[in-house]
């Protein structure tokens, strides 16, 4: 039987082969650096909001507490955000400049919130709970970052499941002493503060005789 393909032919085959498996791994690669950089997560990147809201100036400036605006950090799941009266109450006297708070007067006329975009939001699988780490003594800026000098609210760490995960194997050296969570000038001592020693961290899960931490089973963040 005559030949179909020359030699030169089958060595042609082979280097396409090998640059085709090359760039395959190439895409691959870059594609999982890119996952897990911030870049996949907006870390840094704000989202544009009704009203050009400044932490730096109301957190930072001039001095007000979290719990101000968001008063549910400490007994339910969700934060909480201020509502339209919380800034007017400030803002009918103060630097009451119309046009910015034009959305402020027309959420109050419909009775409803201001639509703020969010940047930490989780997809709906996950499971996060704020009155739980701050019982445990999880400070804000340990997920959101240094909010009082952000002049446009963004991430600061990608909140993806890794992260998470890498406190939930170990949180004793990211949590405060009761009664520190709030404070700013808080130092970090490197001593472990266990703060609720009869919660979820003791648990022993003694079935098949392993011991798995109740953190980091899947059940905690997923249901
Ligand atoms: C005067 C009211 C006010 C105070 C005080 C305040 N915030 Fe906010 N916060 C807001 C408003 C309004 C938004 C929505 C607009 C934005 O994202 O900038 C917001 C958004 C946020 C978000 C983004 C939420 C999301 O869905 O992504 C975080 C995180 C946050 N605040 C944390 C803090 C922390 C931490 C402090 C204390 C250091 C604080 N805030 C103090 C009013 C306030
Ligand atoms: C405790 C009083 C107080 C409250 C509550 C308050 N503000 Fe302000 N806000 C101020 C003051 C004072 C300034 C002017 C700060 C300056 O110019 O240094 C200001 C400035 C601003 C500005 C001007 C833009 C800028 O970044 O300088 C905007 C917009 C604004 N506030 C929006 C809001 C919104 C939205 C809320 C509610 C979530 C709110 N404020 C709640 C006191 C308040
Ligand atoms: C352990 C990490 C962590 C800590 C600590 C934390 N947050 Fe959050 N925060 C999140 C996550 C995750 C979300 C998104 C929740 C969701 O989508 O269900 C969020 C959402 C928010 C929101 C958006 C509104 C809402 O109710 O979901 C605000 C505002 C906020 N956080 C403020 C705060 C403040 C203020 C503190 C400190 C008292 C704080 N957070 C502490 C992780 C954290
Ligand atoms: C810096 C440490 C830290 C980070 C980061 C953290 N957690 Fe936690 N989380 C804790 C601690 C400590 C507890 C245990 C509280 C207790 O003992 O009751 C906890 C408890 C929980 C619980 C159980 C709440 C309950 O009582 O039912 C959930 C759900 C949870 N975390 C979800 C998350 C998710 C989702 C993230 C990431 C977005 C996250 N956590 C990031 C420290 C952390
Ligand atoms: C401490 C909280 C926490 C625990 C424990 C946890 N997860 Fe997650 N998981 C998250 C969060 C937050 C997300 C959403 C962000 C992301 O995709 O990373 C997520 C996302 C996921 C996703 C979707 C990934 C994607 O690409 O969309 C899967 C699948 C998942 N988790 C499986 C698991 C399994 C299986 C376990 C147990 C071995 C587990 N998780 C334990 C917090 C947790």
């Amino acid at each position: 039987m005559a030949q179909i393909f020359s030699p030169a032919a089958d060595a042609r085959l082979r280097l396409a082969l090998v640059i085709g498996a090359a760039l395959l791994l190439l895409g691959l690669g870059t594609g999982f650096a890119w996952v897990r950089s911030g870049t996949a997560w907006r870390v840094g990147e704000p989202a544009a909001q009704p009203i050009p809201f400044s932490h730096a100036v109301h957190a930072g400036g001039l001095g007000l507490d979290c719990r101000f605006c968001h008063a549910g950090v400490e007994r339910t799941a969700d934060a909480g955000m201020p509502s339209a009266e919380t800034c007017l109450g400030c803002h009918e006297r103060v630097w009451n400049v119309t046009a910015q708070f034009a959305p402020l007067r027309a959420a109050i006329a419909r009775g409803a919130a201001v639509e703020w975009s969010s940047v930490s939001r989780l997809p709906d699988h996950a499971r996060f709970d704020h009155s739980a780490h701050t019982a445990a003594g999880v400070a804000c800026g340990t997920c959101h970052g240094k909010v009082e000098e952000m002049p446009r609210t963004a991430k600061a760490e990608t909140l993806n499941m890794g992260f998470c995960l890498d406190c939930h194997r170990d949180p004793a050296a990211q949590q405060r002493p009761a009664g520190a969570v709030f404070a700013r000038d808080y130092a970090p001592t490197g001593e472990a503060h266990a703060l609720r020693p009869h919660g979820l961290q003791s648990f022993r899960y003694e079935h098949y005789g392993v011991e798995v931490s109740p953190l980091t089973r899947c059940s905690t963040c997923h249901r």
